[in-house]
Parts: structure tokens; sequence; C-alpha cells
């Protein structure tokens, strides 16, 4: 853990709202609905359950460091077990993304880091509900092969592989092309390549979609400095009016009738 994220960890802790002061209708209805933890779902328990079998799978697969800038030509090889401890989403955060997704009634989504495809079923299982009442687009974006097709049979034992196109490539060569499909974008969750100007550079590609009951979801916003001087300029760009900082995720919102406000909440 390194010091600029354990220093925001505890300031988080110290300067986080309690909810019963809250003042805005909006985040306490989103607090109530999405973040506060919600009654067990029992799709969430097979999620979870897939999740522990990858937890004692040791086979190697092929994986480069993208995000962190490494040696295509070198291809380095990670265990399961071990790819899915350090990058899924823990189940409180995971359960956060698939209540928002379904509370703000998210038909068009993306997602930015699909890895072994935890979050992507969280998301996936909100459009699932979703499909019943609407036309859903969702595409999980993965620039490692071996790992995406592990992400492509999970989501399939999961039964979900039918809400969620899985697309292999890199972020910065495949998302315009992608985002042409959408007619707007309901969500987006960046959960890859933490970098500063890589997540500006996502984040003004995707802006163009955005409309006034979208919600933009970043990843790791206190994962290293240039993260947070991320966040910190997404936070003042006119179009954004009310961001949610959980520490481990930052959420973004455009609506109009809002008052530009920033909030932090303690999901744990
Ligand atoms: C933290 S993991 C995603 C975890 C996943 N969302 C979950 O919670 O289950 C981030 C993933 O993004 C991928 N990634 C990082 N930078 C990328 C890039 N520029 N293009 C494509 N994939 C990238 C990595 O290979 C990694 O699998």
């Amino acid at each position: 853990m390194n010091i600029h994220y354990l220093k925001n960890l505890i300031l988080h802790y110290i300067q986080a709202t309690l909810i019963d002061v809250l003042h805005s209708p909006f985040v306490y209805k989103l607090y109530k609905t999405s973040i506060k933890k919600q009654k067990n779902n029992e799709a969430f328990e097979a999620i979870e359950k897939l999740r522990q079998e990858l937890k004692k799978d040791n086979t190697q697969i092929a994986f480069n460091e993208i995000g962190a800038g490494s040696n295509f030509a070198r291809t380095k090889t990670m265990l399961v077990t071990e790819i899915v401890s350090k990058h899924a989403k823990p189940k409180r955060i995971a359960e956060i993304l698939h209540h928002v997704s379904l509370n703000n009634h998210c038909s068009y989504s993306i997602e930015l880091g699909t890895s072994l495809g935890i979050s992507t079923a969280y998301l996936a299982l909100a459009h699932k509900e979703r499909a019943l009442h609407s036309d859903i687009l969702m595409n999980s974006v993965e620039g490692n092969k071996s790992v995406i097709q592990k992400a492509q049979s999970n989501l399939a034992k999961l039964q979900l592989d039918g809400y969620v196109n899985l697309v292999e490539g890199n972020f910065d060569a495949v998302l315009d092309e992608i985002l042409k499909y959408y007619p707007q974008l309901d969500l987006a969750f960046i959960d890859g390549n933490h970098k500063k100007e890589a997540t500006l550079m996502y984040f003004q590609q995707m802006l163009p979609l955005a409309h006034n009951n979208s919600v933009f979801i970043f990843d790791d916003i206190y994962w290293s400095k240039g993260m947070t001087e991320a966040w910190n300029e997404i936070k003042k760009h006119p179009q954004v009016t009310v961001t949610v900082d959980l520490f481990f995720v930052g959420l973004v919102f455009f609506r109009k009738e809002q008052a530009k406000q920033d909030f932090k909440l303690r999901v744990l």
C-alpha cells in the first residue's frame, strides 16, 4: 500500500459525510438504494462462488501489464488465482456497480478493464434485468487475450454472456470505434490503465455520449497522485455536477438540475 493511498484513506474516513447529515435528496436516494448494503441477491452468490473457484485455480495464463506500459514483446504469465485476487473488485464494490446500474435504469454501458469478468458479471446481471424493459448494449474491453478468453467462459458459466460483448484490444486503439455503436452512454466503468493522461483521455472520449442521467465510475482514484489529479480535474469539469467519492471508486453525474457539489461517503 503506497503512502499517497494510505494518507487519503485515513483522510477519507475523517472527512466522509455521515449519511444522516446529507442534505442532497439525490445523493441521499443514491446512498439508500445503491451504496448502502442491500438485501442479498441470489444471483450474486453464483458470481461469488465462481470467484472462490478462480481463487483456487493455479492455471498459468499469459498476462501483460498493459496499463503500466510494459513491453508487449515479452509475454509474462500470471496464475488465475493471482489475477482474481489482485484485480477483481471486491463484492461490496461490485454490488454497488450493480445497484447503480439497475437503479439508474442503465441500458447502454461500457466497462474498460474486464479482467476475469467479475465486475462485468455484476454489471451484466443488471442489464439482464433491464433487458425485459429496453434495448441493451454493454461492451467490456480487455487487452489481454488469454484473460478475456477466460472471462468469456466465466460469463458463459454464469449465463450472462448474452448480456455483454467482450472486446479484445487496447482501450487507446478500440474505444472510439466501440463508442460509434452507442446512441448515448448511461454508465461507464473505467477500471484499467490507471494513469492520469489515459484516464482523462477516456473521460473526454466518452463525454459527448453523456446525458443528464449518465453515471461515469472511475476506479482507484487514490491509487497514485496522478489518478487523484485526474479525479480532481474530472470533478472540476463544467459538465460535471455531482460527484460521489467512495474512496475506492468515484461516481460522476451530469444532472443539470443539481448544484455543483462533491460528496465523500463511507462504504465500509
Ligand atoms: C483491475 S483489472 C479489471 C478488473 C475487473 N474490472 C473486475 O473488477 O473484475 C484491469 C484490467 O484492465 C486491463 N487493461 C489495462 N490497461 C489496458 C489498456 N490500455 N487496454 C486494454 N486493457 C487494459 C488489464 O489487462 C486488466 O486486466
